[in-house]
């Protein structure tokens, strides 16, 4: 049986860095990329603009299973729309985190996540890239960060994006997004076995960088 184009799985809380590092991670080695919280986020946005609550699991199930999403030159689209920017929102990843706890949701979501394993190979970043959509990856990294870290560095990018913040509330926010992932009962965020981890408060990007792809190659 011929074997499936090889993944490296990167988990890790809010705002620990790993999309960052997953994207140059992808680019050095020529990979695709899948950033899945995006697909969370899509679904908050999706059926925040519907008005569905974001307790009701069945309803929230169906909206994930017939969702148009393209992702296209960096951009992510929803139903044709670029919603990018919207998606960065910090409402719309505290609601990702309120509709990721629902069964329904997440199986709606497993093929999709699964097609992006295409040759030459794939960098998954979200929550449970490692132990549940890909257990067979060929590196598992669990990339954390202070809180105090992954706050600042979630500030900077919202300010970058023309969103107003406010440290304190982003650092209650970032902890209870981490607990409410930490705590569920569907694919909670843990380190997968045989992950390693990866503490990035200290270290540059390039740093951070540089240990996946060594980890990887070695
Ligand atoms: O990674 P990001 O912060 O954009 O994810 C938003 C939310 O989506 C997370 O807080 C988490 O609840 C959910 N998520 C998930 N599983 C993933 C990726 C994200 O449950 N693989």
């Amino acid at each position: 049986m011929p074997s499936l184009p090889p993944v490296i799985a990167i988990d890790g809380p809010t705002a620990s860095g790993k999309g960052t590092v997953a994207v140059l991670v992808a680019e050095a080695l020529g990979f695709h990329y899948l950033e899945s919280g995006a697909l969370y986020r899509l679904v908050a946005l999706a059926s925040e603009r519907v008005g569905l609550n974001s307790s009701d699991a069945v309803a929230l199930g169906q909206l994930s299973s017939t969702l148009s999403i393209t992702f296209k030159d960096g951009l992510v689209l929803l139903q044709g729309e670029d919603v990018s920017t919207a998606l960065r929102a910090e409402p719309i990843g505290k609601r990702a985190s309120e509709v990721a706890i629902h069964p329904q949701v997440r199986a709606a979501l497993v093929g999709l996540q699964r097609s992006f394993r295409q040759l030459p190979g794939l960098v998954a970043d979200g929550r449970d890239m490692g132990s549940v959509i890909f257990p067979d990856a060929s590196l598992k990294v669990y990339l954390t960060a202070s809180v105090l870290a992954r706050g600042q560095r979630r500030y900077k990018q919202l300010i970058a994006k023309g969103f107003s913040a406010n440290m304190t509330d982003l650092l209650r926010d970032l902890e209870e997004r981490d607990a409410r992932d930490q705590t569920r009962e569907n694919a909670p965020l843990l380190i997968a076995a045989g992950a390693k981890t990866l503490d990035t408060s200290d270290l540059s990007v390039d740093q951070a960088v540089r240990q996946v792809l060594a980890w990887y190659q070695g």
